[in-house]
């Protein structure tokens, strides 16, 4: 059978199309305005990033311009044609195809490879003028911080500000991927391997970062803080973080000491020895419990010790009974811990 007449033309009004781009970018934009954005880059680690990024934001968003273009206008105009008409030669023929498919996409292809190389030159530049490392091992689902002089902290990573800053990277489970998007790219954690990557915060203030290698049911609350202080009170925070916990004899000492917190959890300068869940020799000095999940308030805390699983499912820290004073001197000691 033979198709002779043509075929109906359908018109696809260009308001739908707009109406789609226009919330893509709203909700792009609202996503880039945090202490978490990517195109707010606080550091040359992070600008190296950024300044790749525009670019090939520009060049694919004309690419996909031009595609929608092309699109919309085969849509407009409709099969007009017959078929034997359409076994004939098409009108841009051969040549749109090589110069738009083949010379085009190569080009733009190897461009942003050169451009890039640039970036990556920078980022290993950058690298040989790091002035302290930082060592950060992966849990599920938290962040393990060892400083050189000792100190161990958790999850809220201190650094000087103006300084660029080596961190080693390994993990102790499965792989995660450390990200502060403002400060740097990110690196992968992988068991058995050092991975390097350095950050410099042109600024004092709080980074917030994020893990970006699917790890398991908290993955998405596995959240790094970055707190740029000045030099000086870097310096000083060092090395009271290195210092063992002042001692104390408040009640809750006695209760950490003997219910199951101490079988997971260090406080350095008392019999608490704990290898499995975060240092809390200085706990108090922390803003937020949980890796991130919630402020480190009373109340939170106080939920936090007895009913972990109903913060973050799933976290390896088990529920605790406590008689509500036994709670409450044990959050008392924890706050007092500076
Ligand atoms: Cu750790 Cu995702």
């Amino acid at each position: 059978m033979v198709s002779t007449g043509r075929v109906g033309c359908r018109r696809w009004p260009a308001g739908p199309l707009a109406v789609v781009v226009g919330v893509a970018v709203v909700v792009a934009s609202g996503g880039c305005t945090g202490d978490s954005s990517i195109v707010s880059p606080k550091g040359p680690a992070a600008r190296s990033v950024t300044g790749l990024w525009w670019p090939m934001l520009a060049v694919a968003t004309a690419v996909f311009a031009f595609v929608a273009g092309m699109l919309l206008l085969a849509a407009a105009r409709g099969r007009r044609r017959t078929e034997e008409q359409a076994k004939g030669p098409a009108p841009w023929g051969e040549p749109f195809i090589v110069v738009a498919g083949v010379l085009v996409s190569g080009a733009i292809l190897v461009g942003f490879f050169v451009f890039s190389l640039g970036r990556m030159q920078a980022l290993a530049d950058g690298a040989r003028h790091t002035k302290l490392t930082v060592s950060v091992v992966g849990h599920d689902w938290w962040w393990e911080v060892r400083y050189p002089n000792g100190a161990v902290s958790a999850n809220e990573i201190h650094i000087p500000a103006g300084v660029k800053v080596q961190l080693a990277l390994t993990t102790d489970d499965v792989i995660h991927s450390f990200w502060v998007p403002r400060l740097g790219p990110k690196t992968d954690m992988i068991p058995g391997q050092r991975n390097r990557l350095w950050l410099e915060a042109s600024e004092p203030g709080v980074y917030r970062g994020q893990c970006a290698e699917f790890c398991g049911l908290q993955h998405a609350n596995m959240i790094i803080r970055v707190v740029a202080d000045a030099p000086a009170d870097f310096d000083a925070w060092m090395a009271r973080e290195a210092e063992p916990a002042a001692p104390s004899d408040a009640p809750g000492r006695r209760v950490f000491e003997t219910q199951t917190c101490a079988g997971c959890h260090t406080v350095r300068g008392t019999q608490a020895a704990g290898k499995v869940g975060p240092d809390l020799t200085h706990f108090g000095r922390r803003d937020t419990l949980g890796a991130g999940v919630r402020p480190r308030t009373a109340q939170d805390l106080s939920r936090w010790i007895t009913d972990p699983q109903s913060l973050k499912p799933g976290a390896t820290m088990p529920p605790t009974t406590l008689a509500p004073d036994q709670l409450d001197a044990l959050v008392v000691y924890l706050d007092g811990l500076r």
